[in-house]
């Protein structure tokens, strides 16, 4: 069965019309039936889309023809995150979130919650928190009215989102600080408990590599030995064009699903610009804001970077393809070039390049590269 047709039984029809939509009106790559990154992965894994405000509220007639033609999951980059969704102790702002979550569902796809219990992005109150009472309050209530509203409808939570440092120990936090290590139990068992049927992944950035990931596995071990369920690791996946290592993707692949759980990648993008990070023994973050050197590419990316990014895009999918029965996921963290963070992270106001579409929307030569994986053998 494709991994990609699943989701809702109540969305079904309208994807199988909007399927067919899609399919006789996208351009053809090509020369077979592939026309878009969804159907050319269908067999294998979700392809998903970060979504900000102007997505789920459909601005942009040409993004929005895109992320439906293109992608059969979505995540919101940023409207259900603590902070916005529940900003003071007894009220919810659900406007944004009830759109996105209806986008998906007339559009067919998966569906994925975006964050949970998170130590940024919190509600000032959440914040000041200085004991444990209030804090489980706190969590419960937030984790039973977000994830018991779209219980159902939401087919994925990051449940818990970068809890862990560089180092594989848990990180200092607000969470941690006042129920100790179990609040990562406590919430995904309160989130089963919400909605049964969603998944439940816990997500991160660089788990991929050896210290951090033993952490992960070492905090996934402990919630299965003590019943929690846990469907899934998110790898979160931003990564640089410069800096790209395939073998402890390989091996966090393997091992996260020795687990017996699925392994997603969740927020993949690759920056094509220089880390300042990279540099060793300046406050690289002042010093480097205003340099032009630190944004090399303001006008438009040199043909042969172009060709640097498909090369790695390249390298990632066949990684990918090769362990797809490990993969349920693979999401982009955002649509397209023009409203990618890494614009403005680790240094404002730069332009990079880190995604599959232009700042005109329009596929870049990663994107056929990707897709070139699946028409040529
Ligand atoms: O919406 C406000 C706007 O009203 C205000 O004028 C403006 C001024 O700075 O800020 C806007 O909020 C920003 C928000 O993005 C929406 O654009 C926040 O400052 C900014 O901090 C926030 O950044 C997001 C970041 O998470 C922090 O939540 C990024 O867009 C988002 O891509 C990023 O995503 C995270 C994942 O959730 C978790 N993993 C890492 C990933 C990258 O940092």
């Amino acid at each position: 069965m494709k991994k990609s047709m699943n989701y809702h039984k109540i969305a079904k029809p309208f994807y199988s019309a909007f399927l067919f939509c899609a399919l006789s009106v996208s351009p053809s790559v090509g020369q077979n039936k592939i026309q878009s990154l969804k159907s050319a992965y269908e067999d294998d894994f979700l392809i998903g889309t970060a979504l900000g405000t102007e997505h789920i509220l459909e601005r942009n007639e040409k993004a929005n023809r895109l992320i439906k033609r293109e992608f059969n999951a979505i995540t919101p980059e940023n409207i259900m995150k603590s902070q916005i969704i529940h900003p003071t102790p007894n009220h919810y702002n659900f406007d944004l979130s009830d759109k996105y979550v209806e986008y998906g569902l007339k559009n067919g796809m998966y569906i994925v919650g975006h964050t949970l219990i998170w130590h940024s992005q919190l509600p000032a109150f959440a914040g000041k928190i200085k004991n444990a009472d209030s804090l489980r309050i706190f969590m419960t209530e937030h984790i039973n009215t977000v994830a018991g509203r779209y219980a159902g409808k939401i087919n994925s939570w990051d449940v818990v989102n970068e809890a862990l440092n560089e180092d594989g120990t848990l990180r200092k936090s607000v969470f941690l600080n006042n129920l100790g290590e179990d609040y990562i139990k406590n919430a995904f068992d309160l989130a089963a408990k919400a909605d049964p049927h969603a998944a439940l992944y816990y997500n991160d950035y660089n788990i991929e590599q050896p210290a951090k990931r033993k952490g992960a596995i070492e905090l996934i071990r402990k919630l299965q030995a003590g019943g929690t369920k846990i469907d899934g690791v998110g790898i979160q996946g931003h990564w640089s064009i410069h800096k790209l290592n395939l073998q402890e993707i390989e091996t966090s692949i393997i091992e996260f699903s020795q687990l017996g759980i699925k392994v997603a990648f969740t927020e993949l993008d690759l920056s094509v610009l220089p880390n300042p990070w990279d540099l060793q023994g300046a406050d690289v973050n002042q010093r480097f804001a205003e340099s032009p050197a630190m944004n090399p590419y303001k006008d438009s990316l040199p043909d042969s970077i172009q060709t640097v990014l498909a090369n790695r895009y390249t390298d990632l999918f066949k990684l990918f393809l090769k362990h797809r029965d490990k993969i349920s996921r693979v999401t982009f963290w955002g649509v397209d070039d023009s409203h990618s963070w890494l614009n403005g992270f680790p240094i404002r106001n730069r332009t990079n390049y880190p995604l599959l579409f232009d700042r005109a929307l329009e596929p870049k030569k990663a994107y056929q590269a990707v897709i070139n994986l699946k028409t040529t053998k």
